[in-house]
């Protein structure tokens, strides 16, 4: 992945180093800082030490004697249906844990960010700016609304709080979300897609880039970071297919309301990044150029 890191990004740790998101910062950020720390509960990378949120303590990571200034928190139970599942397991790791986290990160000195998500709202109405009323409808969303909330007060309004959207990657095969739609089709399947759910794709390098730019500024509080695009799984499939030459009648047009999660899902969850384009102007990829991308790498065999 090549993305333009800022030079003066400070010296930031990657806590869940192991993860999408996790490993991709860790990996570009060590562009910089060849000797960023992060974190994973299976510590075997090199100078990557273990954490478990159920029980954290920074300590062995001798973060401010190594120079490091902020802290990226990616760890969490990032799937929705087991928070739905295993509710006081998950609250335990994404609510009291991390704020625990975030306690430990403040006395040392270092800087929170932590990666909240468009969750945090209903879902009626969409649009949401950065300072929308948030209103969560599954438990996934409630503890990251709680943590947001908790954020000002644990860090004294010394941290960031990042809200993505989807993201994904275009590396084949790693199951992100036009990956996941181009392998069913080239598999010969047919993809059931909700022409109701409508949120802002976000290619994981503008991700990045973004994150990277708002904390070499010194940006603190809450930023919605995804791209301006607000589309429906239903067009992103049909406009995938299309580009394949396969054409849209593989896609089966459903509403949200028929897939059968273990609950009910906010159905337009798309946010406005506004502080992020006026503060940071930032670009980003169009989602037009990432599905043609898709397309051919997997029609090349
Ligand atoms: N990817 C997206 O589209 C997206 C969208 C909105 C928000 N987010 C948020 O962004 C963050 C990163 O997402 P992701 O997609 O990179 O998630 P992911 O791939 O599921 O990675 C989650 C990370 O959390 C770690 N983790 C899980 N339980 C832990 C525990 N008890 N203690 C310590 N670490 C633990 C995992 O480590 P192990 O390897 O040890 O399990 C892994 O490193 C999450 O907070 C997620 O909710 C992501």
């Amino acid at each position: 992945m090549n993305i333009d890191i800022p030079v003066n990004l400070p010296k930031t740790a990657i806590i869940g180093a192991s993860g999408f998101l996790g490993s991709a910062f860790l990996s570009s950020y060590r562009q910089i800082y060849p000797d960023t720390t992060g974190t994973a509960r299976d510590h075997s990378g090199e100078n990557v030490l273990y954490l478990d949120l159920l029980d954290p303590d920074i300590t062995q990571m001798r973060l401010s004697e190594t120079g490091h200034k902020e802290a990226l928190i990616l760890s969490a139970i990032s799937k929705i249906d087991k928070c739905e599942t295993e509710k006081e397991l998950s609250r335990e790791i994404n609510v009291q844990g991390t704020l625990e986290l975030a306690r430990q990160l403040v006395n040392e000195g270092i800087k929170p960010v932590f990666f909240s998500s468009d969750y945090v709202f209903d879902g009626i109405t969409g649009n949401y700016t950065d300072d929308s009323q948030t209103n969560p409808i599954t438990e996934y969303g409630r503890q990251k609304a709680e943590v947001e909330s908790k954020f000002e007060h644990i860090t004294k309004g010394n941290y960031l709080v990042v809200r993505l959207s989807k993201v994904f990657s275009l590396k084949k095969g790693d199951g992100s979300l036009l990956d996941e739609i181009a392998g069913t089709l080239a598999s010969g399947g047919i993809v059931r897609a909700a022409f109701d759910q409508i949120f802002c794709p976000t290619l994981i390098s503008d991700v990045i880039g973004a994150v990277a730019c708002l904390q070499a500024k010194g940006t603190t509080g809450i930023v919605n970071v995804c791209s301006p695009e607000a589309w429906s799984r239903y067009d992103i499939a049909v406009a995938l297919a299309e580009k394949m030459g396969i054409g849209p009648g593989r896609i089966n047009r459903i509403s949200l309301d028929e897939v059968g999660f273990k609950s009910k899902r906010p159905k337009n969850t798309s946010m406005v990044p506004k502080r992020l384009l006026s503060e940071a102007g930032t670009t980003f990829t169009s989602l037009t150029e990432c599905i043609e991308q898709t397309a051919i790498s997997w029609s090349v065999t």
